[in-house]
């Protein structure tokens, strides 16, 4: 094969435009050659579910799936049933990003909440959480939120345990969208069982892409009643790959000495770098808390497209010209300050 890219090419877009990390792509080698059998019936997919306990606390079940839009959807399903909603915040990606997928291809009805940093709190469940029994209301019965939020803000241990403790008060299960939830422990420097099983969270859709994976995402159950006919749902919703085994040797890898951390801590250092760095430019106003690998700035209309020529980033709110910067595990300092030295020149 002829390689049709730049393999030094970097970009702010997104930290799925990132490739694999080499120790991913290492160990789908490692899984390949010989049979074995199909659909999870693999040694690889066996070991995982061993690791997962180690890491998540005895119980805890693993079930790779192709996508975290597939994740998403079949995790929420297992939890709801027909008649069941869901609330989330309004920049929930199930909400915003998914095709619709959760409501279409789930039959999900999503109850949603304005929120400034991306973060619900139990009071802004609770402005949706109300009407059980009523015939005419789809019935709140799970909530999900995202760790690190779509806006690059981090739930801490105890915000996420109030969110359990109220949403569970009312009958309603937590499911956590964890396409992020690496950098969130990274951030926080707590092992991602603080952020899941440990703060009450019944079902997660753990990140594989984003951390430096190839394709696979999971869903992490924390019960079996969060994990009911989850098997099946992965099948109808198309999730289900037959050669899993190299799916899971990736997520072996991610485990392996914390490659999880690693990967996650250079992602979340560079954006703590350029973050700083813009702070002291004129005219550059940043919008968030910057807690993981996301930097939400506002820049000055004339310096935005020449700066996206050469670093590519997406347009977050065109109305305030809000502009979302995402480091990835492969960012470099020089990267950074590549971008920083650019805008500096363009500000002038
Ligand atoms: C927070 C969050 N959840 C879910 C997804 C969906 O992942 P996929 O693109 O694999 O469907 C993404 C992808 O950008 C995401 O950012």
């Amino acid at each position: 094969m002829t390689r049709l890219h730049d393999p030094s090419a970097h970009t702010f877009a997104s930290d799925n435009y990132a490739g694999a990390h080499p120790e991913v792509l290492q160990a789908m080698t490692d899984a390949n050659g010989g049979h074995v059998a199909s659909y999870g019936a693999d040694p690889y997919t066996r070991r995982l579910g061993e690791v997962v306990a180690e890491v998540f606390g005895e119980g805890a079940s693993l079930d790779p799936v192709l996508t975290g839009t597939g994740a998403n959807v079949a995790a929420l399903q297992a939890l709801v049933p027909r008649w069941g909603a869901v609330v989330c915040a309004t920049t929930a990606h199930v909400y915003t990003d998914e095709g619709g997928a959760p409501e279409r291809l789930g039959g999900i009805k999503l109850l949603t909440v304005p929120t400034p940093d991306g973060k619900l709190t139990p009071e802004l469940i609770d402005r949706q959480a109300y009407g059980w029994g009523d015939q005419q209301r789809p019935q709140p019965l799970a909530v999900t939120i995202t760790q690190s939020t779509e806006l690059g803000t981090v739930y801490t241990p105890d915000e996420l345990r109030a969110i359990t403790d109220r949403s569970h008060a009312h009958g309603m299960t937590v499911h956590l969208d964890g396409a992020r939830l690496a950098n969130a422990a990274a951030s926080l420097g707590v092992p991602l069982r603080a952020l899941t099983r440990d703060a009450g969270i019944d079902s997660l859709s753990l990140g594989g892409t984003k951390n430096g994976l190839v394709l696979g995402e999971s869903v992490v159950t924390f019960s079996e009643e969060a994990r009911a006919g989850l098997v099946f749902l992965r099948k109808m919703d198309a999730q289900l790959a037959s050669k899993m085994r190299f799916t899971s040797a990736q997520f072996l890898a991610m485990f392996e000495d914390d490659l999880w951390l690693r990967s996650a801590t250079r992602a979340n250092e560079m954006a703590t770098r350029l973050a700083a760095a813009l702070a002291e430019l004129p005219g550059v106003t940043i919008t968030q808390q910057v807690e993981a690998n996301a930097v939400f700035v506002v820049l000055p209309v004339e310096v935005v497209e020449p700066l996206r020529a050469v670093h590519h980033f997406y347009d977050w709110d065109r109305t305030t010209g809000e502009v979302r910067l995402m480091c990835s595990f492969d960012t470099t300092a020089e990267h950074v300050d590549s971008l920083v030295a650019d805008l500096r020149a363009l500000l002038g």
